[in-house]
């Protein structure tokens, strides 16, 4: 989940959505077990959803920030900006997940853990959107622009 297929816009989006769409199945069983009162398999199903979070999510910012933001900021010094603003985004949600994390660790499963997990969803949605954006308009221009490179001063131009 690093490297190239971050610099991509489409590789990168599959990884987001097959994240955020597990994410959104967890919340959705959560919500339904606390509604039916079934407080034990509510607290079960969020341990899974905040380590899903964790694992997935949390690892994949904590690489993008040791790699592609790294790469970001050294092609194109404009972009700070952005991508303080991105990490803004996810110290959020490490923000939220760590609470979450507390209050089961205190035995709290209610509906403040459950509206913990949307605000993640919801900033990740929209974070996800910014990021893609960023890599589709500032990262992915220069790739195209480097492959394409080699083959215009390659034989086949002159
Ligand atoms: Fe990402
Ligand atoms: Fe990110």
């Amino acid at each position: 989940m690093s490297g190239p297929s971050l610099r991509r816009a489409d590789s990168h989006s599959l990884i987001h959505e097959a994240a955020l769409e597990e994410a959104r199945e967890l919340t959705e069983l959560l919500e339904r077990s606390l509604c039916r009162g079934e407080r034990d398999k509510a607290q079960g199903i969020a341990w899974i959803a905040v380590e899903h979070w964790e694992s997935r999510t949390l690892q994949h910012a904590q690489s993008e920030e040791e790699g592609l933001y790294l790469e970001a900021v050294e092609l194109k010094p404009q972009l700070r900006d952005v991508i303080t603003a991105l990490t803004r985004d996810h110290n959020l949600m490490r923000e939220l997940a760590a609470e979450i994390k507390e209050r089961l660790e205190r035995g709290e499963m209610d509906e403040q853990v459950l509206q913990r997990f949307q605000a993640l969803i919801l900033i990740d949605q929209i974070h996800n959107r910014d990021e893609e954006e960023m890599v589709e308009k500032e990262l992915e221009e220069r790739r195209h622009g480097a492959v394409s490179g080699p083959k215009v001063d390659g034989p086949a131009a002159g």
